[in-house]
C-alpha cells in the first residue's frame, strides 16, 4: 500500500488526474470498508486541503449517519432530504452548491463552510452513501470536481 500520495501539477484536472489512480490502488488490497473511506476522505483532505471532506451512510430508510471524514466536527445524523446531503440522497444526484447560504435548507455544521459538493453513492442503484466536501471560499466546485468526484464514487460504490 503506498503511505504517501505523490501529486504533481496546479490546476484541480492535473491534481485529480494523479491523485485518482492513487486512491484506487490504496483499494486494492483492503476490503474494510471504513478503513478505506477514512484513507479516501484524507486523500482529498491532504490534496485540495479542502474544510471538510467525509461520508454520510445510510443508517435506515430516513436517516443518515455521520462516517469517516477530515475536518472539523460535523452533526451526527441527517434526516432524507434534509439539507444538502439529504436532498442527494432523496434527489440522487449530485449538488454543487456555490454558496451555501442560498440553499434552501442548508445544514451548518461550520460557519466557515462557504460552499458545498455533495455526490451520492450507489449500489446496486440504491444511494447507500454520500460524499460530502466543504470548501471555506465561495463557488470552490464546479463541473470538474463533478466529473472526477462521480467517478471516484461509482467505485466507491463496490466497496460496500
Ligand atoms: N452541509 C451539509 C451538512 C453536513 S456538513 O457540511 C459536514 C448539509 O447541508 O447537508
Amino acid at each position: 500500500m503506498a503511505e504517501n500520495l505523490i501529486i504533481s501539477g496546479t490546476n484541480k484536472v492535473e491534481k485529480y488526474e494523479t491523485l485518482l489512480p492513487q486512491i484506487n490502488a490504496l483499494l486494492i488490497g483492503e476490503t474494510n470498508l471504513i478503513a478505506n473511506l477514512a484513507n479516501v476522505s484524507s486523500a482529498l483532505k491532504t490534496t485540495f486541503n479542502w474544510l471538510w471532506v467525509g461520508f454520510y451512510l445510510t443508517d435506515s430508510e430516513t436517516e443518515l449517519v455521520l462516517g469517516p471524514f477530515q475536518g472539523p466536527l460535523a452533526c451526527t445524523r441527517i434526516k432524507k432530504g434534509k439539507g444538502v446531503c439529504g436532498t442527494t440522497w432523496q434527489e440522487e444526484k449530485t449538488f454543487v452548491v456555490e454558496n451555501v447560504d442560498e440553499f434552501p435548507g442548508h445544514i451548518a455544521c461550520s460557519s466557515a463552510s462557504k460552499s458545498e459538493i455533495v455526490v451520492p453513492i450507489f449500489k446496486q442503484n440504491q444511494v447507500v452513501a454520500v460524499l460530502d466536501v466543504d470548501s471555506d471560499a465561495i463557488a470552490e466546485f464546479n463541473e470538474i470536481d463533478k466529473k472526477y468526484l462521480e467517478a471516484l464514487c461509482k467505485n466507491l460504490g463496490e466497496l460496500f
